[in-house]
């Protein structure tokens, strides 16, 4: 018998459009393989050789990415139709039919141009949260709380979060319209209020978590801890909030305010 050579070159199929609500359009590239080859490395070839398989000279296409490493989360794009970064996806291992990849922009960002999105709403969410440890820089505040190395190893699950969205992207609630805030905010509240001094914020976050778009309106589908590329423990992290929620709720009941 003899054995199938690998392909010499695959179609690389990309989706574009001139931004948010401009009509899009499919192209498609022919693109030589390389040993060990990358999304990137595909897209960097089409960027200088911007020529369709129909052989029309075209705009080379856009994309957003950073690190190279699967840490910046802003090269994440829908691949073969699922939402995933492209600097880690290996082309050789994505094939379809044998010879064709294809890259679409996330839909639940809006799109900038092409593979590229704004994930903006997601860097507000973080700020309305106040994603971050309350320290006053101005004067040594001396030695910070200790904590177990149980507690840092559950508080550092949630730090590996990369603002990717992938969660949201898989999420049935999140819509480009409504103010679903998503795991990835419900899984920063969670690694902030867990921090022995970024607790102090702790209830301002829960009140954000329980206006319109909230814990509450989280469904349950469980798509969000399947798709983080991260592996977040996301579902402990809208399970333990669910909890937080309630008991804050009747505190706040308790103390008069609303
Ligand atoms: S559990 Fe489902 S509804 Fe809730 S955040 Fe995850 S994907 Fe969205
Ligand atoms: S929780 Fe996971 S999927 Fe969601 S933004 Fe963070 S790293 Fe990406
Ligand atoms: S470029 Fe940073 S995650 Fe891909």
């Amino acid at each position: 018998m003899i054995a199938s050579s690998p392909p010499k070159t695959f179609i690389l199929k990309i989706k574009r459009s001139l931004g948010e609500g401009k009509p899009s359009h499919w192209e498609s590239f022919e693109v030589p393989i390389r040993p060990s080859m990358n999304i990137i490395s595909a897209l960097q070839y089409v960027a200088a050789n911007p020529v369709t398989t129909d052989g029309k000279n075209v705009e080379p296409v856009v994309w957003d990415a950073g690190c190279l490493e699967e840490v910046c989360g802003a090269c994440t794009m829908v691949i073969n139709g699922h939402v995933r970064q492209s600097c880690s996806c290996l082309v050789a291992e994505n094939l379809q039919d044998g010879n064709t990849i294809t890259l679409e922009p996330m839909s639940k960002f809006p799109v900038v141009r092409d593979l590229w999105v704004d994930r903006q709403r997601m860097f507000d969410n973080l700020k309305k949260i106040h994603g971050w440890v309350p320290i006053d820089g101005t004067h040594d505040l001396g030695a910070g709380p200790t904590e177990t190395q149980e507690e840092q190893e559950q508080r550092y699950a949630y730090s590996r979060c990369m603002t990717c969205g992938c969660c949201l992207e898989a999420c049935p609630q999140f819509t480009k319209d409504n103010d679903f805030k998503g795991a990835q905010v419900f899984a920063q509240i969670e690694y902030f209020n867990s921090h022995a001094t970024g607790k102090e914020l702790a209830a301002e976050r829960l009140d954000v978590i329980m206006e319109p778009g909230g814990i509450t309106d989280c469904g349950n589908s469980q798509n969000c801890v399947k798709v983080c590329p991260k592996e977040l423990p996301l579902l402990d992290a809208i399970a333990s909030l669910g909890r937080k929620t309630t008991v804050h709720a009747v505190k706040r009941f308790f103390s008069g305010k609303k």
